[in-house]
């Protein structure tokens, strides 16, 4: 569990703290687990994720008949975009989808240069208007926040007010970094780790999310 001084003030950041998120992420963490068991770990920690994140989602009620009885029924009011930050935010949207089936999905691809830590962006796929659209960002790191930060950004430029961060992991810079753009993101996570290497690298971690779901290419 974070301790309360890992989490920059002002910034809005839920701990899924449940002993099922907390099985899966080991499973993770764990080096000998193979890319198939660690894809179908993060999928089942996505469904514990967005289950958390969407219990704000407004709702508006419809009248149905059930074979007894006329009653009044709820439905979502105004469902979330799905944005899966590529490559390893994929493994996330599926889950999610399930989930939230009245969703409409967006795409951005950002690769980090393991160099300098910047992201390096090779794709965006998003609605030209988001004013007024909850959005929900998938990538299951937040390491130093650039990537995140990068596809907020995006997301502001087109008028995006209401974005969630949903994350496996956050490293307590990337935290700051969130915290002090500004952008005014919700995060949620199943951890809040130590702190990142001198490689980038969140620790303990689980090491580089992309490769360990579909292979280092
Ligand atoms: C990983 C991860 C995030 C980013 C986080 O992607 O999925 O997008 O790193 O790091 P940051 O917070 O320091 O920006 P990566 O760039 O390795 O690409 P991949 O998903 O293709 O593996
Ligand atoms: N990206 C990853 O995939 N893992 C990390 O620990 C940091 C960035």
């Amino acid at each position: 569990m974070p301790a309360p001084h890992e989490i920059p003030a002002g910034l809005d950041v839920t701990v899924v703290d449940h002993p099922l998120a907390a099985s899966r992420l080991s499973t993770m963490r764990d080096a000998r687990t193979d890319n198939a068991a660690f894809r179908a770990a993060l999928r089942e920690l996505t469904l514990m994720l967005i289950y958390e994140a969407s219990r704000t989602l407004a709702t508006e009620k419809h009248p149905i008949h059930t074979p007894v009885a006329r009653t009044s029924a709820i439905r979502l009011a105004n469902p979330p975009l799905l944005v899966p930050v590529l490559r390893a935010g994929l493994g996330m949207a599926d889950q999610a989808h399930a989930l939230i089936p009245e969703s409409q999905m967006g795409f951005v691809g950002l690769a980090r240069d393991e160099e300098t830590l910047l992201p390096t962006p090779y794709m965006e796929s998003l609605p030209e208007s988001l004013a007024g659209r909850p959005v929900y960002v998938l990538d299951p790191m937040l390491a130093t926040g650039g990537s995140m930060v990068h596809t907020i950004e995006l997301l502001k430029a087109r008028g995006a007010t209401d974005v969630t961060a949903i994350c496996a992991l956050a490293a307590p810079e990337g935290l700051v970094t969130l915290a002090e753009s500004g952008l005014g993101v919700r995060v949620v996570t199943a951890s809040v780790d130590e702190r990142l290497n001198d490689s980038g690298y969140i620790v303990p971690g689980l090491g580089d999310a992309g490769d360990r779901q579909f292979g280092a290419v």
